[in-house]
Protein backbone atom coordinates (compact mmCIF):
# COMPACT_ATOMS: atom_id res chain seq x y z
CA UNK A 1 0.00 0.00 0.00
CA UNK A 2 1.34 3.25 -0.70
CA UNK A 3 2.19 6.24 2.28
CA UNK A 4 0.74 8.76 2.24
CA UNK A 5 2.07 11.72 3.82
CA UNK A 6 2.91 12.97 7.45
CA UNK A 7 0.99 9.80 9.40
CA UNK A 8 4.28 7.17 8.47
CA UNK A 9 6.61 9.72 9.51
CA UNK A 10 6.57 9.43 13.26
CA UNK A 11 9.89 10.42 13.86
CA UNK A 12 11.01 13.29 11.02
CA UNK A 13 14.44 12.51 10.02
CA UNK A 14 16.13 16.04 9.92
CA UNK A 15 19.12 15.02 7.84
CA UNK A 16 16.72 14.87 4.97
CA UNK A 17 15.04 17.91 4.70
CA UNK A 18 15.73 20.36 2.34
CA UNK A 19 15.79 23.03 5.16
CA UNK A 20 19.42 21.85 5.13
CA UNK A 21 20.51 23.84 2.31
CA UNK A 22 20.18 26.51 5.08
CA UNK A 23 23.61 25.27 6.32
CA UNK A 24 26.61 26.88 4.28
CA UNK A 25 28.30 23.75 4.02
CA UNK A 26 25.45 22.09 2.89
CA UNK A 27 24.34 25.22 0.20
CA UNK A 28 27.95 25.08 -1.48
CA UNK A 29 27.73 21.56 -2.21
CA UNK A 30 23.98 20.12 -2.05
CA UNK A 31 24.60 17.42 -4.33
CA UNK A 32 25.18 14.72 -1.54
CA UNK A 33 22.14 15.77 -0.15
CA UNK A 34 20.39 15.06 -2.97
CA UNK A 35 21.87 11.79 -3.68
CA UNK A 36 20.94 10.69 0.14
CA UNK A 37 17.29 12.11 -0.73
CA UNK A 38 17.15 9.83 -4.00
CA UNK A 39 18.73 7.19 -2.76
CA UNK A 40 16.60 6.41 0.12
CA UNK A 41 13.53 8.37 -0.05
CA UNK A 42 13.48 9.82 -3.97
CA UNK A 43 9.26 11.12 -2.94
CA UNK A 44 10.30 12.12 0.57
CA UNK A 45 7.58 13.82 3.01
CA UNK A 46 9.58 16.99 4.00
CA UNK A 47 7.37 17.44 7.69
CA UNK A 48 9.60 20.38 8.44
CA UNK A 49 8.90 22.03 5.07
CA UNK A 50 5.24 20.17 4.56
CA UNK A 51 5.99 19.61 1.32
CA UNK A 52 6.68 16.71 -0.37
CA UNK A 53 10.28 16.73 -2.20
CA UNK A 54 10.64 14.76 -5.22
CA UNK A 55 14.07 13.85 -6.62
CA UNK A 56 14.23 11.51 -9.37
CA UNK A 57 14.67 12.24 -12.94
CA UNK A 58 11.41 10.63 -14.26
CA UNK A 59 9.26 11.90 -11.09
CA UNK A 60 10.82 15.30 -11.60
CA UNK A 61 9.19 15.03 -15.35
CA UNK A 62 5.74 13.65 -13.78
CA UNK A 63 5.44 16.32 -11.27
CA UNK A 64 6.10 19.07 -13.93
CA UNK A 65 4.07 17.48 -16.60
CA UNK A 66 1.05 16.64 -14.72
CA UNK A 67 0.57 18.79 -11.52
CA UNK A 68 -0.93 22.07 -11.04
CA UNK A 69 1.87 25.23 -11.13
CA UNK A 70 -1.30 27.60 -10.16
CA UNK A 71 0.26 27.90 -6.37
CA UNK A 72 0.26 31.68 -5.68
CA UNK A 73 -2.01 32.35 -2.68
CA UNK A 74 -5.05 35.11 -4.45
CA UNK A 75 -5.30 38.36 -2.75
CA UNK A 76 -7.97 37.36 -0.97
CA UNK A 77 -6.02 34.39 0.74
CA UNK A 78 -3.12 36.43 1.54
CA UNK A 79 -5.79 38.77 3.61
CA UNK A 80 -7.10 35.57 5.10
CA UNK A 81 -3.66 34.51 6.28
CA UNK A 82 -3.69 38.12 7.84
CA UNK A 83 -0.26 38.85 5.35
CA UNK A 84 -2.07 42.27 3.88
CA UNK A 85 1.22 43.95 3.33
CA UNK A 86 2.20 41.26 0.73
CA UNK A 87 -1.17 41.76 -1.25
CA UNK A 88 0.57 44.13 -4.22
CA UNK A 89 3.52 41.10 -4.50
CA UNK A 90 0.66 38.15 -4.68
CA UNK A 91 -1.54 40.36 -7.16
CA UNK A 92 1.13 40.62 -9.70
CA UNK A 93 2.68 36.77 -9.23
CA UNK A 94 -0.77 35.78 -9.76
CA UNK A 95 -0.98 37.61 -13.23
CA UNK A 96 2.50 35.75 -14.49
CA UNK A 97 2.20 32.78 -16.49
CA UNK A 98 4.82 31.05 -14.23
CA UNK A 99 1.89 30.47 -11.75
CA UNK A 100 -0.76 29.41 -13.84
CA UNK A 101 -1.97 26.14 -15.39
CA UNK A 102 -4.36 26.15 -18.83
CA UNK A 103 -6.14 27.80 -20.45
CA UNK A 104 -5.23 30.66 -18.93
CA UNK A 105 -1.55 29.74 -19.34
CA UNK A 106 -2.20 28.75 -23.01
CA UNK A 107 -3.17 32.26 -23.31
CA UNK A 108 -0.71 34.40 -21.92
CA UNK A 109 2.17 32.11 -23.08
CA UNK A 110 0.97 32.19 -27.08
CA UNK A 111 0.79 35.93 -26.37
CA UNK A 112 3.99 36.08 -24.82
CA UNK A 113 5.71 33.61 -27.66
CA UNK A 114 4.27 35.85 -30.38
CA UNK A 115 6.06 39.28 -29.14
CA UNK A 116 9.58 36.53 -28.23
CA UNK A 117 10.28 34.75 -31.52
CA UNK A 118 13.53 32.99 -32.46
CA UNK A 119 14.33 35.72 -35.36
CA UNK A 120 13.91 38.75 -32.21
CA UNK A 121 16.20 36.71 -30.60
CA UNK A 122 18.74 36.18 -32.86
CA UNK A 123 18.75 39.85 -33.44
CA UNK A 124 20.45 40.24 -30.25
CA UNK A 125 23.34 37.69 -30.97
CA UNK A 126 25.52 40.28 -32.52
CA UNK A 127 24.86 42.86 -29.11
CA UNK A 128 25.47 40.13 -26.53
CA UNK A 129 28.73 39.61 -28.14
CA UNK A 130 29.18 43.52 -28.09
CA UNK A 131 28.62 43.64 -24.52
CA UNK A 132 30.59 40.85 -23.32
CA UNK A 133 33.40 41.84 -25.28
CA UNK A 134 33.18 45.68 -23.93
CA UNK A 135 32.46 44.13 -20.18
CA UNK A 136 35.67 42.04 -20.31
CA UNK A 137 38.02 45.37 -22.26
CA UNK A 138 37.23 46.98 -18.99
CA UNK A 139 38.67 44.58 -17.00
CA UNK A 140 41.34 43.49 -19.25
CA UNK A 141 44.31 45.69 -18.48
CA UNK A 142 43.47 44.78 -14.36
CA UNK A 143 44.45 41.26 -14.46
CA UNK A 144 41.69 40.51 -12.28
CA UNK A 145 38.19 41.06 -11.18
CA UNK A 146 35.24 39.75 -9.70
CA UNK A 147 33.59 37.76 -12.05
CA UNK A 148 29.84 37.57 -11.09
CA UNK A 149 29.36 41.64 -10.39
CA UNK A 150 31.81 42.65 -13.45
CA UNK A 151 30.90 40.35 -15.80
CA UNK A 152 28.10 37.73 -15.30
CA UNK A 153 25.28 40.08 -13.62
CA UNK A 154 25.63 43.15 -16.13
CA UNK A 155 25.83 41.04 -19.04
CA UNK A 156 22.02 39.45 -18.67
CA UNK A 157 21.31 43.12 -17.29
CA UNK A 158 22.03 45.07 -20.38
CA UNK A 159 20.78 42.08 -22.56
CA UNK A 160 17.57 42.64 -20.54
CA UNK A 161 17.07 46.02 -20.78
CA UNK A 162 17.72 45.80 -24.92
CA UNK A 163 15.19 42.62 -25.16
CA UNK A 164 12.79 44.66 -22.71
CA UNK A 165 13.34 48.01 -24.72
CA UNK A 166 13.97 49.59 -22.10
CA UNK A 167 17.37 52.35 -22.04
CA UNK A 168 20.28 50.17 -21.03
CA UNK A 169 21.36 52.44 -18.58
CA UNK A 170 18.83 51.38 -16.52
CA UNK A 171 20.60 47.75 -16.14
CA UNK A 172 21.47 48.31 -12.24
CA UNK A 173 18.35 48.85 -11.68
CA UNK A 174 16.95 45.84 -13.22
CA UNK A 175 19.11 44.06 -12.09
CA UNK A 176 18.38 44.91 -8.20
CA UNK A 177 14.48 44.23 -8.73
CA UNK A 178 15.34 41.47 -10.54
CA UNK A 179 17.52 40.32 -7.51
CA UNK A 180 14.90 40.80 -5.08
CA UNK A 181 11.71 39.93 -6.79
CA UNK A 182 13.80 36.58 -7.15
CA UNK A 183 14.23 35.81 -3.15
CA UNK A 184 10.66 35.60 -3.66
CA UNK A 185 10.86 32.83 -6.53
CA UNK A 186 13.82 31.04 -4.90
CA UNK A 187 13.00 30.46 -1.35
CA UNK A 188 10.92 28.16 0.34
CA UNK A 189 9.29 30.61 3.29
CA UNK A 190 8.14 34.37 3.48
CA UNK A 191 10.59 36.15 5.31
CA UNK A 192 9.23 39.13 6.70
CA UNK A 193 12.89 40.49 7.16
CA UNK A 194 13.02 40.73 3.43
CA UNK A 195 9.32 41.05 2.44
CA UNK A 196 9.46 45.26 2.67
CA UNK A 197 12.17 45.22 0.44
CA UNK A 198 10.44 42.89 -2.18
CA UNK A 199 7.65 45.32 -1.76
CA UNK A 200 8.96 48.46 -2.33
CA UNK A 201 10.89 46.59 -4.98
CA UNK A 202 7.76 45.31 -6.80
CA UNK A 203 6.25 48.76 -6.64
CA UNK A 204 8.83 50.14 -8.07
CA UNK A 205 9.28 47.95 -11.19
CA UNK A 206 5.23 48.19 -11.90
CA UNK A 207 5.48 52.02 -11.95
CA UNK A 208 8.51 51.68 -14.00
CA UNK A 209 7.20 49.29 -16.51
CA UNK A 210 3.38 51.77 -16.55
CA UNK A 211 5.84 54.64 -17.43
CA UNK A 212 7.69 52.04 -20.03
CA UNK A 213 3.83 51.68 -21.36
CA UNK A 214 2.59 55.25 -21.74
CA UNK A 215 5.97 56.21 -23.14
CA UNK A 216 5.91 53.78 -25.78
CA UNK A 217 2.03 54.37 -26.85
CA UNK A 218 3.48 57.93 -27.75
CA UNK A 219 7.10 56.67 -29.00
CA UNK A 220 7.47 53.00 -29.59
CA UNK A 221 10.61 51.29 -29.33
CA UNK A 222 11.80 47.57 -30.43
CA UNK A 223 11.51 45.29 -27.94
CA UNK A 224 9.30 43.09 -25.49
CA UNK A 225 6.88 45.15 -23.75
CA UNK A 226 6.30 46.86 -27.24
CA UNK A 227 5.69 43.60 -28.69
CA UNK A 228 3.48 42.90 -25.46
CA UNK A 229 0.94 45.78 -26.03
CA UNK A 230 0.54 45.15 -29.57
CA UNK A 231 0.57 41.66 -30.37
CA UNK A 232 -3.31 39.61 -30.62
CA UNK A 233 -3.79 35.95 -30.63
CA UNK A 234 -7.33 35.42 -32.38
CA UNK A 235 -8.70 38.24 -31.46
CA UNK A 236 -7.07 38.37 -28.07
CA UNK A 237 -4.56 40.88 -26.23
CA UNK A 238 -3.24 41.53 -23.02
CA UNK A 239 -4.36 43.95 -20.44
CA UNK A 240 -1.78 46.51 -18.86
CA UNK A 241 -1.61 44.66 -15.67
CA UNK A 242 -0.83 41.35 -17.56
CA UNK A 243 1.89 43.20 -19.83
CA UNK A 244 3.54 44.53 -16.59
CA UNK A 245 3.37 41.20 -14.45
CA UNK A 246 4.63 38.93 -17.26
CA UNK A 247 7.58 42.07 -18.43
CA UNK A 248 8.58 41.29 -14.71
CA UNK A 249 8.66 37.33 -15.17
CA UNK A 250 10.40 37.62 -18.02
CA UNK A 251 12.80 40.27 -16.64
CA UNK A 252 13.75 38.09 -13.60
CA UNK A 253 13.63 35.07 -15.35
CA UNK A 254 16.36 36.33 -17.49
CA UNK A 255 18.68 37.84 -15.15
CA UNK A 256 19.15 35.77 -12.00
CA UNK A 257 19.41 32.42 -13.45
CA UNK A 258 21.77 33.39 -16.82
CA UNK A 259 24.00 35.11 -14.47
CA UNK A 260 24.21 31.71 -12.22
CA UNK A 261 24.74 29.85 -15.66
CA UNK A 262 27.73 31.83 -16.37
CA UNK A 263 29.12 32.20 -12.54
CA UNK A 264 28.41 28.23 -11.57
CA UNK A 265 29.27 27.53 -15.32
CA UNK A 266 32.64 29.30 -15.04
CA UNK A 267 33.59 27.91 -11.19
CA UNK A 268 32.74 24.26 -12.76
CA UNK A 269 35.46 25.09 -15.75
CA UNK A 270 37.78 26.14 -12.59
CA UNK A 271 37.61 23.73 -11.00
CA UNK A 272 37.91 21.13 -14.11
CA UNK A 273 40.88 22.44 -15.94
CA UNK A 274 41.11 19.28 -18.43
CA UNK A 275 37.64 20.48 -19.08
CA UNK A 276 38.55 23.93 -19.44
CA UNK A 277 41.27 23.65 -21.53
CA UNK A 278 39.22 21.08 -23.89
CA UNK A 279 36.63 24.14 -24.37
CA UNK A 280 39.13 27.00 -24.57
CA UNK A 281 41.13 24.99 -27.33
CA UNK A 282 38.20 23.18 -29.37
CA UNK A 283 35.19 26.87 -29.04
CA UNK A 284 33.43 24.12 -31.36
CA UNK A 285 31.93 22.50 -28.60
CA UNK A 286 30.56 25.45 -27.10
CA UNK A 287 26.65 24.00 -27.36
CA UNK A 288 27.02 20.52 -25.91
CA UNK A 289 29.51 22.50 -23.25
CA UNK A 290 26.45 24.49 -22.28
CA UNK A 291 23.96 21.96 -21.80
CA UNK A 292 26.72 19.83 -19.63
CA UNK A 293 27.00 23.24 -17.72
CA UNK A 294 23.34 23.23 -17.08
CA UNK A 295 22.90 19.99 -16.15
CA UNK A 296 26.08 20.05 -13.40
CA UNK A 297 25.42 23.17 -12.02
CA UNK A 298 21.88 23.97 -12.45
CA UNK A 299 21.18 27.89 -11.94
CA UNK A 300 17.45 26.49 -11.28
CA UNK A 301 17.67 24.26 -8.67
CA UNK A 302 14.10 23.19 -7.99
CA UNK A 303 10.56 24.54 -8.62
CA UNK A 304 7.19 23.78 -6.70
CA UNK A 305 4.21 22.19 -7.80
CA UNK A 306 0.51 21.45 -6.08
CA UNK A 307 -0.90 17.86 -6.94
CA UNK A 308 -4.48 18.44 -8.90
CA UNK A 309 -5.94 16.27 -6.78
CA UNK A 310 -5.17 12.75 -4.83
CA UNK A 311 -2.38 10.68 -6.90
CA UNK A 312 -0.09 8.32 -6.20
CA UNK A 313 3.75 9.35 -7.26
CA UNK A 314 7.02 6.77 -6.76
CA UNK A 315 4.88 4.98 -4.09
CA UNK A 316 3.77 7.54 -2.13
CA UNK A 317 -0.23 8.69 -1.93
CA UNK A 318 -0.10 12.51 -2.22
CA UNK A 319 -3.29 14.54 -1.59
CA UNK A 320 -4.99 17.11 -3.43
CA UNK A 321 -3.44 20.20 -3.26
CA UNK A 322 -0.52 19.20 -1.41
CA UNK A 323 2.89 21.13 -2.00
CA UNK A 324 5.23 19.14 -3.97
CA UNK A 325 9.04 20.15 -4.86
CA UNK A 326 10.37 18.84 -8.16
CA UNK A 327 14.49 19.01 -7.38
CA UNK A 328 15.59 19.10 -11.17
CA UNK A 329 19.17 19.54 -9.83
CA UNK A 330 18.72 15.87 -7.74
CA UNK A 331 16.59 14.61 -11.12
CA UNK A 332 20.12 16.22 -13.12
CA UNK A 333 22.25 14.01 -11.65
CA UNK A 334 20.28 10.69 -11.63
CA UNK A 335 21.87 7.84 -12.43
CA UNK A 336 18.96 5.88 -13.88
CA UNK A 337 19.20 8.81 -16.58
CA UNK A 338 22.22 9.82 -16.94
CA UNK A 339 25.56 7.73 -17.18
CA UNK A 340 28.18 8.78 -14.84
CA UNK A 341 26.37 11.53 -13.50
CA UNK A 342 28.92 13.24 -11.14
CA UNK A 343 31.11 13.76 -13.71
CA UNK A 344 31.86 16.89 -15.95
CA UNK A 345 31.94 15.87 -19.90
CA UNK A 346 31.87 18.65 -21.78
CA UNK A 347 30.87 16.34 -24.66
CA UNK A 348 27.87 14.74 -23.22
CA UNK A 349 25.20 13.00 -25.58
CA UNK A 350 21.98 12.20 -24.37
CA UNK A 351 21.59 15.38 -22.40
CA UNK A 352 18.03 16.10 -22.09
CA UNK A 353 18.20 17.49 -18.40
CA UNK A 354 15.59 19.42 -16.22
CA UNK A 355 17.60 22.97 -15.83
CA UNK A 356 14.79 24.88 -17.85
CA UNK A 357 12.42 22.53 -16.64
CA UNK A 358 9.73 20.50 -18.56
CA UNK A 359 6.69 20.88 -20.83
CA UNK A 360 4.43 23.59 -20.46
CA UNK A 361 6.33 25.98 -18.25
CA UNK A 362 9.35 24.95 -19.99
CA UNK A 363 11.60 28.19 -19.86
CA UNK A 364 10.29 30.41 -22.53
CA UNK A 365 14.04 32.32 -22.37
CA UNK A 366 15.95 29.18 -22.92
CA UNK A 367 17.10 30.14 -26.50
CA UNK A 368 18.18 33.39 -25.36
CA UNK A 369 19.89 32.05 -22.12
CA UNK A 370 21.57 29.39 -24.47
CA UNK A 371 22.74 32.25 -26.55
CA UNK A 372 24.04 33.83 -23.82
CA UNK A 373 26.11 31.60 -22.24
CA UNK A 374 27.43 30.20 -25.13
CA UNK A 375 29.16 33.69 -26.30
CA UNK A 376 30.03 34.39 -22.52
CA UNK A 377 31.87 31.42 -21.81
CA UNK A 378 33.89 31.89 -25.34
CA UNK A 379 34.03 35.35 -25.00
CA UNK A 380 36.01 34.63 -21.28
CA UNK A 381 38.39 32.01 -22.20
CA UNK A 382 39.75 33.02 -25.44
CA UNK A 383 40.38 37.24 -24.03
CA UNK A 384 41.62 35.17 -20.67
CA UNK A 385 43.25 31.91 -21.20
CA UNK A 386 44.58 31.44 -18.07
CA UNK A 387 42.17 32.38 -16.24
CA UNK A 388 42.45 31.05 -12.20
CA UNK A 389 39.76 31.23 -9.14
CA UNK A 390 41.26 33.47 -6.37
CA UNK A 391 42.02 32.45 -3.14
CA UNK A 392 39.00 33.85 -0.88
CA UNK A 393 36.64 31.27 0.49
CA UNK A 394 33.29 31.66 -2.23
CA UNK A 395 30.07 32.24 -0.89
CA UNK A 396 27.07 31.24 -2.16
CA UNK A 397 23.88 33.30 -2.51
CA UNK A 398 21.14 32.84 0.60
CA UNK A 399 18.77 31.79 -2.17
CA UNK A 400 18.42 28.27 -1.89
CA UNK A 401 16.21 27.61 -5.33
CA UNK A 402 18.78 30.14 -7.42
CA UNK A 403 21.68 28.46 -7.05
CA UNK A 404 24.60 31.27 -7.52
CA UNK A 405 27.81 33.15 -6.19
CA UNK A 406 27.58 36.21 -4.20
CA UNK A 407 31.24 36.96 -6.05
CA UNK A 408 33.94 35.45 -7.46
CA UNK A 409 37.52 37.09 -8.14
CA UNK A 410 39.61 35.96 -10.36
CA UNK A 411 42.97 36.91 -11.83
CA UNK A 412 44.37 36.55 -15.29
CA UNK A 413 47.12 37.99 -17.41
CA UNK A 414 45.99 40.28 -19.96
CA UNK A 415 46.08 38.60 -23.50
CA UNK A 416 47.84 39.73 -26.33
C1 LIG B 1 20.26 29.77 -17.69
C2 LIG B 1 19.22 30.54 -17.68
C3 LIG B 1 17.83 30.09 -17.33
C4 LIG B 1 17.41 29.02 -16.59
C5 LIG B 1 18.26 27.96 -15.90
C6 LIG B 1 15.97 29.09 -16.53
C7 LIG B 1 15.17 28.15 -15.89
C8 LIG B 1 13.80 28.12 -15.97
C9 LIG B 1 12.96 27.08 -15.41
C10 LIG B 1 13.47 25.86 -14.65
C11 LIG B 1 11.68 27.39 -15.70
C12 LIG B 1 10.44 26.57 -15.33
C13 LIG B 1 9.99 26.85 -13.92
C14 LIG B 1 8.83 26.00 -13.52
O1 LIG B 1 8.41 25.10 -14.27
O2 LIG B 1 8.32 26.22 -12.40
C15 LIG B 1 11.68 28.65 -16.41
C16 LIG B 1 10.56 29.31 -16.83
C17 LIG B 1 10.59 30.57 -17.37
N1 LIG B 1 11.71 31.27 -17.78
FE1 LIG B 1 13.62 30.69 -17.61
N2 LIG B 1 15.55 30.19 -17.22
C18 LIG B 1 16.65 30.82 -17.73
C19 LIG B 1 16.66 31.96 -18.53
C20 LIG B 1 15.56 32.67 -18.90
C21 LIG B 1 15.56 33.84 -19.74
C22 LIG B 1 16.79 34.43 -20.42
C23 LIG B 1 14.26 34.28 -19.78
C24 LIG B 1 13.68 35.46 -20.49
C25 LIG B 1 14.06 35.95 -21.58
C26 LIG B 1 13.46 33.37 -19.01
C27 LIG B 1 12.10 33.48 -18.82
C28 LIG B 1 11.31 32.49 -18.27
C29 LIG B 1 9.86 32.59 -18.19
C30 LIG B 1 9.01 33.76 -18.62
C31 LIG B 1 9.41 31.38 -17.62
C32 LIG B 1 7.96 30.98 -17.33
C33 LIG B 1 7.45 30.11 -18.46
C34 LIG B 1 6.06 29.60 -18.23
O3 LIG B 1 5.56 29.63 -17.09
O4 LIG B 1 5.43 29.14 -19.21
N3 LIG B 1 14.27 32.40 -18.48
N4 LIG B 1 12.99 29.07 -16.58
Amino acid sequence: MPDSAPMTQARPDPSLSLYRLMDPAVLADPYPLYRKLRETDPVHWDPFLHAWVVTGYQDCITVLHKFSADRTPTPEQIKAMGIDALEPIAKVMTKQMLFMDAPTHTRLRKLCSVAFTSGKIEKLRSHIAQIAEKLIDTVAERGSMDLINEFAAPLPAIVTAEMLGVPTEDHELLKDWSQDFAEMLGNFQHNPDRASKVLKSVEAMTAYFRDAIRQQERLPREGLINSLMSTEVDGARLTEEEIIANTIVTMVGGQETTTNLIGNGMLTLLRNPAALAQLRDDPSIIETAVEELLRFESPSQHTARLAPEDTELGGKKIKKREAVMAVMAAGNRDPLRFEDPDKLDLLRKDNRHLAFGWAAHFCFGAPLARMEGQIAFNALLRRLPDIALGHQPLVWRENLGLRGLKAMPVSFRTAS
